[in-house]
């Protein structure tokens, strides 16, 4: 399920965002866990089973959600929790906002996008 990031949590996030290709350099990785902490437009959330699988943020743009930061431990990709965290922030923000993807994550959104419209129809 997902959860709201908490500061308990803050290793194990840090940990799954370095496999952000942006956030590759410990600094890069320090600024964006700290705007996590200090903006309120930047919300991040955490995929949980028994342990913490995933990451995925979102930025508020006005009425714009953008989806950023989406990754998941190595050792349990492919196993279709990627999909699952796009789903449920589709779901809780598209309500209220717009969603798209910021240009990291987009190709993958698209993915998610293409494949839960195929599966309506
Ligand atoms: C991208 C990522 C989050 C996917 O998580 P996951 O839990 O393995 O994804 P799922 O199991 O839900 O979906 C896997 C599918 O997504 C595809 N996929 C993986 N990365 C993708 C990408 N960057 N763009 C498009 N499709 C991608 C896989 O090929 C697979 O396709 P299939 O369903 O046709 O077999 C994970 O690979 C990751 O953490 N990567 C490192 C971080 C990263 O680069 N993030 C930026 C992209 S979101």
């Amino acid at each position: 399920m997902l959860i709201r990031f908490k500061k308990s949590f803050e290793k194990i996030a840090m940990g799954l965002l370095s496999f952000m290709p942006e956030c590759k350099e410990v600094r890069k990785l320090q600024e964006t866990m700290q705007e996590y902490g200090r903006n309120k437009d930047w919300h991040l959330y955490l995929w949980k089973e028994e342990d913490i699988l995933g990451t995925i943020g979102v930025r508020i743009e006005g009425d714009v959600a953008v989806i950023q930061h989406v990754s998941v431990n190595p050792s349990h990709r492919n196993l279709g929790i990627g999909k699952k965290m796009i789903k449920n922030v589709r779901e809780q923000y598209e309500k209220d906002y717009e969603v798209c993807a910021d240009h990291a994550t987009e190709a993958f959104v698209d993915k998610c996008d293409m494949e839960s419209s195929s599966s309506q129809v």
